[in-house]
């Protein structure tokens, strides 16, 4: 295995001030999302949005890399030059999403699997001709009563493991997502606990695998109640919280935690990251964003898959990734949303 190309790519993707887009989402996501803002859903407008995002001048001052989805890293800019190479010329690191949704766990059980496995090496060695430096596989864990329980916890972060392994032996650096999810009534609390619980086990398989710590990135959740929780947390509460799971549970080793939005507004979502980068300074790992909703909910809105809404739409994907840069490097106030773009 050519472990410093991975190493490399790790190091590129957490360049100062940068961080990066989750542009992955699967058709029955980006059906959601479009659905939402009325948006005509087909290979077209797909193709449309992506470009919308990948082509905004200047991106790559703050974006170091891209998610794409299976669909998206075959398809072309108008001009015919295939995403993952517009990627690259632009120095944007192309990336792919490598599972494929989830599934029910067992029969009755409110846990989802995630899919993928079956076929795994070879998608990966296709993806690689294709031009991906690096994967993604999100693994994703429920709060709730009697949740996650124990089997699945062993089942869905084997699966995690076993992929980091495969895509490291394929020369693609892993993005290991396991996400608590933050949909319930669950408090901050909680979600500690859980998210502990579920990296401890994580880094035990991986260890067991003889994954390459130095060769992966974390992708995870911050340290937040449940969506429909009444309790309210400041930035510095998330990041105290955050940073003393990660501490506890996250070994040295692992360059850098990149974390998910995960139904976070936009601006929680920079806010806490600008929380966990000051707070974090001394910390061994490189911090930033990978987000996808927190950084397009506003550009989709705004593009309402209409040409002539791309400039506007462009400048304010621009001005969100400007704003997570700031954060990623603790440099962020309030004060900087009311900036003209
Ligand atoms: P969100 O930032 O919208 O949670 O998406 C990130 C991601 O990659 C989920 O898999």
């Amino acid at each position: 295995m050519a472990k410093s190309n991975i190493i490399k790519t790790a190091q590129e993707l957490l360049a100062k001030g940068k961080g990066i887009l989750a542009a992955d989402e699967s058709f029955p996501s980006i059906k959601k999302r479009f659905i939402e803002h009325n948006i005509v859903d087909n290979e077209e407008s797909h193709s449309a949005y992506r470009e919308l995002l990948f082509s905004t001048p200047e991106i790559e001052k703050y974006i170091s890399g891209v998610i794409m989805f299976d669909e998206t890293i075959k398809q072309k800019t108008d001009e015919g030059v295939p995403f993952p190479q517009y990627l690259s010329y632009r120095k944007i690191i192309p990336g792919i999403k490598v599972d494929q949704g989830t599934t029910q766990f067992r029969e009755l059980s409110d846990e989802k699997i995630t899919l993928g496995l079956d076929g795994l090496s070879e998608r990966l060695s296709e993806y690689r001709s294709l031009g991906a430096k690096f994967t993604k596989w999100r693994g994703i864990f429920n709060i709730g009563k009697d949740l996650p329980t124990e089997e699945f916890l062993e089942e869905n972060t084997k699966l995690l493991a076993e992929y980091a392994f495969l895509s490291q032996k394929n020369e693609l650096l892993p993005i290991v997502e396991p996400e608590v999810l933050m949909t319930g009534i669950h408090t901050s609390a909680d979600c500690l606990e859980t998210t502990s619980k579920v990296l401890s086990i994580i880094f035990k398989k991986l260890r067991k695998r003889k994954v390459l710590l130095s060769g992966l990135l974390l992708k995870i959740n911050m340290i937040v109640p449940g969506d429909q929780s009444e309790e309210k947390v400041t930035p510095e509460i998330v990041a105290k919280n955050t940073l003393e799971c990660l501490i506890k549970n996250v070994p040295k080793e692992v360059p850098g935690i990149v974390f998910l939005s995960g139904g976070q507004t936009e601006q929680d979502a920079t806010s806490n990251l600008n929380a966990i980068a000051v707070a974090g300074k001394k910390m061994p790992w490189k911090f930033t964003f990978s987000y996808g909703r927190a950084l397009q909910n506003s550009v989709l809105r705004t593009w309402a898959g209409k040409p002539g809404n791309v400039i506007l739409a462009q400048q304010i994907f621009l001005k969100r990734s400007r704003l997570n840069s700031l954060a990623s490097l603790g440099k962020y106030h309030l004060s900087d949303e009311q900036e003209e773009i």
